[in-house]
Parts: C-alpha cells; structure tokens; sequence
C-alpha cells in the first residue's frame, strides 16, 4: 500500500490488489485514491508471498472496481497489472469472444489476461511470450498464474519498469519511489525485455531469448525528499523550495568569470553539438511553455534557428531534419509517452537527441543520445512549477553553451552567468508577496475565467500561469501573446472577466501598457506583475505584484512565481485537492 501510494501520482482514480496465498488468491478493488481501497480493506488479513498491484488513470471505461486493475482471465487464475494502452485490443477481444471468453470490464488490459489464457500451456513465462507478440501498443505488466505459485513475470515496452533487488524481496515497480523506502539497488528494465522473478531472485532475458547480466544501479536521492515535511500541500513546498532548486540545476555548472556553461552530459557529442544549424525542442504542457522561453533564449543569444513542436505532432509531421538538427526534449517525469514517442522518431531518423530531464535513469533520459538532468529532487505534486522553473535555467545554461561556442562574446556569457547566480535571492523575494498575492486570490475567486497576458520572454509565461490556473482552480483561463488580444478575443472582455499581465519592464513594456489601455478601456479588471519601482504601472492595473528586476530572459523564472502562487492560492481557497487534481494524472505515459 506504501509503494502504490507513492504512485499516485501517475493516476488515481481507482486501484486493486491480487495477492496470491498458496492457492487462493486474494483480490480487491476500489474506485477513486487509495486511501479507499485501504478503508475497503480494513482490517482483513492478508497473506501472501506474490502480489500485484496498480492505481488507475483511466483510458479504455470510466473508473470503476471492474475496470481497476489486477484483471484476470476466465478461470481466476491469471493476475495483470498493466500501463500503457493495448493498440489492437479491440480486435484481439473479439476474437477471443468468439471463442467463448467472458470479458469482465471495458479495459485493453484485459484482454492479455484472456489471451495468456488461451495460450497457457503449462509454461507462464512461455504464453505470456506469445502474447506480447500479438499485440500491439505498449505496456509494462507484471503477472502471475496460480498453478505456478512462486512465479511472477514482468516485461515491459514503452513503460517503465524496474527491477528493486532487495535482500530477501525483488520488489518490481513502474518507478523508483515505490520500492525506495526497500532498497535503493535497481535494475532498469529496456523495452523487449523479460524477467522471471521466484524466491530465489530473478532471470531478465532479451527479445532473443538470451539471459542477460544487468548492471544493478544504487538510486540517489531518498525519501525524505519525496516526503511533505511540514508543508500542508507538496505543491507549496514545491514552490517555496525554488531558490533551492535554481541552485541544484546551475550548481557546479558555470564558470560565471570565463562567461561558460559546463555540461558533462554533453562532452560526449561535443562535436556534433558545435556543429548543429537548428534546433527543435519538443515537450508537452508546462514543459513546452519552458521550452517556448528557450526558443527566445536560443535566438537571440546563440543565434541558433530553433522552433517548439508539440511533442504529440512532432511524429506526424513531415519534419525537414539533416544532420546538423538537433531535437531536444524535455520532460520532468522522462516518462511521458508523447515526448518519448518524439524521442524514438528522431533517433529513427539519425538525428541527435538531447535530453533536459528531472527522473534519473528515466525512459528519455536512457534513450536520448545525452542530456542534462534538471537536479531538483522528485517532483511529487501532479501541477509542475520547480520543474519549470529549472527547465528555464538549464535552457540558459545551454544558450551560454551553445552561444559561447558560436558568436556569444565573453561579456555577455559573463553577464547571464552573474545573473543566473543571483536568481535564487530574488526568488526568494518574490516569495515574500505571498500574502498579498493570497488575497489578490481572494479578491478574484469569484471570477469564472481569466485572461493571462504577455510578450516575447513573457509570452510562455502566459501560457504557463494560464495551465496552473485551470489546472489546479478548474477555472477557465486562456493565455495569449498580448498583442493577439485586440484580434478577436478582446470581445471576451467585461468587468467580470480578469485580465493577468506579465510586463516587467523589458524591450516590450511599452506594447504592454499599451494592451493593457485597451483593457482597462473595456472595463476589464487587470493584475500586473511588474518590476519593483514601476510607479507608472498602478495607473493602469488594479492589483500589482512586484517582483525584482532581472535581465530580460531570466525574467519568466521569476514572472512565473507570482502565477504559480495565486493558482495554488485559488485552489486553497476553493477547498480542492491542491496535489492531485481531477483527471489528471503526474506522468502521462499514454499517446
Ligand atoms: C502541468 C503539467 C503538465 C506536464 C506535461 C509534461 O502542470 O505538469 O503539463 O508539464 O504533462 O510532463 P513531463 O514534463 O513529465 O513530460
């Protein structure tokens, strides 16, 4: 219950065990998080050495107890936990209907259960072979048959999967913060790969059928890190660990007198790095909206033509790519499915892959050909603000990179390099505006949707505070490169319906106030985030929060802080479920 919790994150909207005991076997389902699945427990004892078990984030059937996970087959006796999503199920299904089996839920998961099932000769380990030929899709599964009692098979393409070894338990799960707290030893799973685990340990074979030795990797971090200490919500402490975070992603990685950037991750392509003409970036969500920071960052600074590609259309398509294209792709979990689909396309198709990822020893960060990790420590609350925030710096460090090996004079490395260090002191800064920034919430919440609003640098930002707003408060919010406004959604406009400016004072400002004129001409309520001394602004904004001067493409990690409070704020004061709001679901590891 301990490790399924930990997984939380990755869907919650139902959950189920299946402990085999000799040769009954114990299972139990409930709809929503897990603490309902402990009260459906209770106080039943259960014994077993072989168990499984998933939390859900629906795909195929609403959440309910019969589509939460373990499924079984006909008989009773085959177990499957299972992520990912079974492309040809539906034929499968038929199929296997045809011949007589009775299918229990509306899941793509259940169909393997029946199809291991029909293939079952005596030899789990063989059938379930068989099976993950015929399907098509991608999955990480852990099952277990009852007439093999000590037996469980594990095999994973797409998903996640690893291997804890513990001292007297192999504890296998879809990401390491649920066995952690049993053994930090772990051995990473590649996709076609299968192991058998039994009492006496575990064989992992290729798709060859070959058995392979696998290096075993100790995990770094530990659970205090993945722990709310003292803080009612992860996600404030996520917030307010920032100053924190900036350092742990820049630590060790500047060289602010010779104005340098010193990416390890990178030495290894070092020469095709020097040599790269474009650059795409794909991401989803917040990610991209850091990634659309780095767009300007790259442009203007290393002078290198960089676009950012939804990283769910990048496969579909037709990409102009040579050799001197690089894609970079950035996810804080490393495990989301779009992203990683991106990653394979791009190495299909021989072209460089960097990676800028928090989870170590990921599925992106494994298949990128190098990468640079973000540092900042699990991020556990499902809305991402210290990931995005670090995505920006890392973006930084590898314009200085990147521009330093280009046209970027020593002053100007120099320059962003100082400027970076000195994030974190007005990070914290900005932090003290949390008050006023809880009551600016207050003041609005009776508002039904918001606009945010900003430019160049700030543009993202926009689009940023806009997804932590919906996705946390479940109000609606848009965001819009200001200047869009007047071309159509300006007609929105009224005295219930706020506008949030990002308009530090940067090569934009004026564009900005302007914008905001046209608002305010509208009746439109409007709250600024503004650089600290701009006494011109409160005549055009109703509420400001001020944050400390920056240079221009630094601004968004700070602009952005202000945003991610009123959200969090908002959702507090709406009483819902500040960490795991509705549907969502941490790691997406489904297209
Ligand atoms: C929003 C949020 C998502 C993720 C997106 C990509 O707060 O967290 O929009 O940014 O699902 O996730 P990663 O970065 O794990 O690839």
């Amino acid at each position: 219950m301990d490790g399924l919790k930990r997984l939380e994150y990755r869907g919650y909207d139902s959950s189920g065990i299946a402990i085999l005991d000799g040769n009954s076997i114990f299972s139990i389902k409930e709809v929503g998080k897990i603490v309902e699945l402990e009260k459906k427990i209770g106080e039943k004892e259960i014994i077993g050495n072989i168990g499984i078990a998933h939390t859900r984030w629906a795909t195929h059937g609403v959440p309910s107890v019969e589509n939460a996970h373990p499924h079984t087959d006909c008989s009773g006796k085959i177990w499957i936990v299972h992520n990912g999503i079974i492309e040809n199920y539906q034929q499968l299904k038929n199929n296997l209907q045809k011949k007589g089996h009775i299918f229990k839920s509306e899941t793509d998961t259940e169909v393997l259960a029946h199809l291991i099932e029909d293939l079952y000769d005596g030899d789990l380990m063989m059938s379930v072979k068989k099976v993950l030929k015929m399907i098509t899709g991608t999955y990480g599964i852990a099952v277990f048959h009852s007439d093999e009692k000590d037996k469980l098979i594990v095999s994973k393409k797409g998903s996640p999967l690893v291997i804890g070894v513990g001292e007297m338990e192999t504890i296998v799960a879809s990401d390491v913060s649920a066995i952690l707290r049993y053994t930090k030893q772990v051995i990473y799973l590649e996709d076609g790969e299968i192991a058998e685990i039994d009492k006496n340990g575990f064989k992992i074979f290729n798709s060859n059928d070959e058995q392979l030795e696998k290096e075993i990797s100790e995990v770094e971090w530990d659970l205090n890190q993945a722990e709310k200490g003292g803080y009612p919500h992860f996600l404030i402490k996520e917030i307010l660990q920032q100053p924190e975070t900036i350092m742990d992603s820049i630590r060790g990685r500047l060289i602010p007198e010779e104005g340098l950037a010193k990416l390890g991750g990178l030495f290894s392509e070092v020469e095709r790095i020097k040599n790269i003409e474009r650059i795409i970036i794909v991401a989803c969500g917040t990610a991209r909206c850091a990634a659309l920071v780095g767009e300007y960052m790259l442009e203007e600074y290393a002078g290198i033509p960089t676009e950012v590609d939804y990283a769910h259309e990048f496969r579909y398509k037709k990409q102009i790519l040579n050799d001197k294209t690089a894609v970079i792709v950035m996810s804080q979990s490393g495990e989301t499915a779009d992203s990683l689909a991106a990653v394979m396309e791009a190495k299909r198709k021989g072209i460089l892959t960097i990676g800028i990822v928090n989870t170590v020893g990921s599925s992106i960060a494994r298949e990128t050909d190098v990468g640079i990790y973000n540092h900042v420590g699990p991020e556990i609350s499902v809305a991402s603000t210290k990931a995005f925030t670090s995505q920006i710096s890392i973006l930084s460090l590898l314009t200085i990179f990147l521009g330093r090996q280009r046209d970027m004079s020593l002053v100007t490395g120099q320059r962003i390099a100082k400027e970076l260090l000195v994030l974190p002191e007005k990070i914290k800064k900005i932090l003290e505006s949390e008050d006023q920034i809880r009551e600016i919430a207050q003041k609005y919440s009776g508002a039904t949707s918001f606009a945010f609003l900003g430019r160049k640098y700030n543009h993202p930002v926009a689009l940023e505070g806009a997804i932590k707003l919906k996705e946390l408060s479940y109000i609606h919010a848009e965001g819009f490169a200001a200047g869009e406004m007047k071309h159509g959604p300006i007609a929105m406009i009224d005295e219930n319906f706020p506008s949030f400016f990002i308009t530090p004072q940067d090569s934009v400002y004026e564009k900005n106030i302007s914008n905001m004129q046209e608002i305010k001409a509208r009746a439109g309520k409007i709250i600024a985030i503004a650089t600290e001394g701009d006494k011109e602004i409160s005549k055009h904004a109703d509420d400001v929060i001020y944050i400390p001067k920056a240079l221009e493409m630094l601004t968004p990690i700070l602009a952005t802080i202000p945003t991610q409070l009123f959200a969090y704020h908002m959702a507090v004061i709406k009483g819902l479920d500040v960490d795991k709001p509705r549907n969502l679901a941490k790691s997406v590891t489904v297209e």
